[in-house]
């Protein structure tokens, strides 16, 4: 067994998830590396050393820079907000670690660009955390895609609903509402929920061709969480677009955090000329499948359990017909990043995968101000 040792940065909400994932994976799957929780970091020392002895890393840190310096580091996990990954990228990949680094994988898709020619230039694995990819329905409806059970695909619909930026008192910045601060953001539930549907769609359905967007930013003023000065609100409170595939189909995505009574509402649907599938993150270990070839007195939507030990990821966990759950898409993920290493092959979403999610989302913001359709930019 060789060892992998992780030095992770952020400890809110995404270094716990990547976390859970780190310290599962050897449990649950048969890798040659054996990953270890070497240290953690984040500014606030005291906050930093209470993660770090709930996940159990060896050391802590509290500048990035000094942990990418240090020789026992193998890889450099990015959980910190949008607007220091390129930074801690660019340096982690000169220092030759490997990378993973959580979604957007820059502000914009020029500043991707820079993370993208840093890994390849250096040669390091690198992966983006759009975990969604590897939710075992969600795997599912790639391999039946792959197999071509759908045949020529015609429409794709998404959408991603919050409700919880409603009240105009919310503020933007700071440790908690960084996600409303466009300086630390880069743009809202475009690059932050968008973003995701983005990324299945087009590791689904293929590369998007043209988008047509609009935005609306509900609340104009906010008070800074840190100064309590209203300021100027400067990201997209809802985005929605129209969208062209390569392959011909016809797309509508739709994100929003105005969405009353919805949560983490997201869902696909893919309607192709022989079946659709149908995807639901509120049931999330279930896929929605018709298929028009089935003789007719049963055919009907069937919604599969993805429970089996012939579904993506099953036999690694319990006995069939137990479900799992959120985080155990970033256990997938690591446990795949790992096998990439191991046989050479890189897992996806790459830096460049990252990239291309980016470019849409740069066409879209585009569109919206330009009122106009508008290409997506090639890498
Ligand atoms: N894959 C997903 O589904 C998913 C879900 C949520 C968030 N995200 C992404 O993960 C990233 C983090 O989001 P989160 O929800 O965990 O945010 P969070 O606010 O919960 O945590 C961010 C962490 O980063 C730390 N941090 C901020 N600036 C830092 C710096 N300069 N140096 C060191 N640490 C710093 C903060 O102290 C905090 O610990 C964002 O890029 C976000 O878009 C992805």
């Amino acid at each position: 067994m060789k060892s992998l040792n992780v030095g992770i940065i952020g400890y809110g909400f995404m270094g716990r998830a990547h976390s859970n994932a780190f310290r599962r994976v050897n449990n649950f799957f048969p890798l040659n590396h054996q990953v270890i929780l070497k240290a953690a970091c984040g500014r606030d020392a005291a906050r930093t050393r209470a993660f770090a002895d709930t996940w159990g890393y060896e050391s802590v840190e509290t500048d990035w820079k000094r942990l990418i310096a240090r020789d026992d580091i193998d890889l450099i996990d990015i959980a910190a907000p949008n607007n220091v990954h390129a930074e801690i990228a660019l340096a982690a990949a000169r220092a030759g670690k490997m990378i993973l680094c959580e979604k957007p994988l820059g502000m914009n898709a020029a500043e991707s660009l820079t993370m993208v020619k840093a890994v390849e230039k250096a040669k390091v694995p690198n992966m983006v955390w759009y975990n969604y990819r590897r939710i075992p329905a969600v795997t599912l409806a790639k391999q039946l895609i792959d197999e071509g059970k759908l045949g020529k695909v015609f429409h794709y619909r998404a959408k991603f609903l919050q409700d919880w930026t409603i009240n105009a008192d919310v503020p933007q910045g700071g440790p908690g509402t960084w996600r409303l601060d466009v300086k630390v953001a880069g743009s809202g539930v475009t690059g932050d929920l968008l973003a995701h549907c983005i990324d299945t769609a087009l590791w689904l359905n293929g590369g998007i061709a043209s988008v047509s967007g609009m935005t609306e930013t509900f609340v104009k003023e906010r008070p800074h969480a840190l100064t309590g000065r209203k300021q100027k609100v400067g990201i997209d409170d809802a985005s929605a677009f129209l969208a062209r595939f390569n392959n011909g189909s016809l797309a509508t995505f739709e994100a929003t955090r105005y969405a009353r009574g919805h949560k983490a509402l997201y869902v696909f649907e893919i309607n192709g000329e022989h079946a659709s599938i149908v995807w639901d993150l509120h049931d999330l270990h279930r896929l929605q499948y018709f298929d028009h070839r089935d003789t007719g007195n049963v055919r009907g939507w069937r919604s599969i359990h993805v429970s089996d030990g012939d579904h993506p990821y099953m036999k690694a966990w319990w006995v069939p017909g137990l479900q799992i759950g959120y985080e155990h898409s970033f256990v997938h993920q690591v446990a795949d990043f790992i096998q990439g290493i191991e046989t050479g092959k890189s897992a996806a979403p790459t830096f460049r995968d990252g990239l291309a999610t980016d470019l849409v989302t740069d066409a879209i913001l585009k569109s919206a101000k330009s009122g106009r359709w508008e290409k997506v930019r090639k890498g």
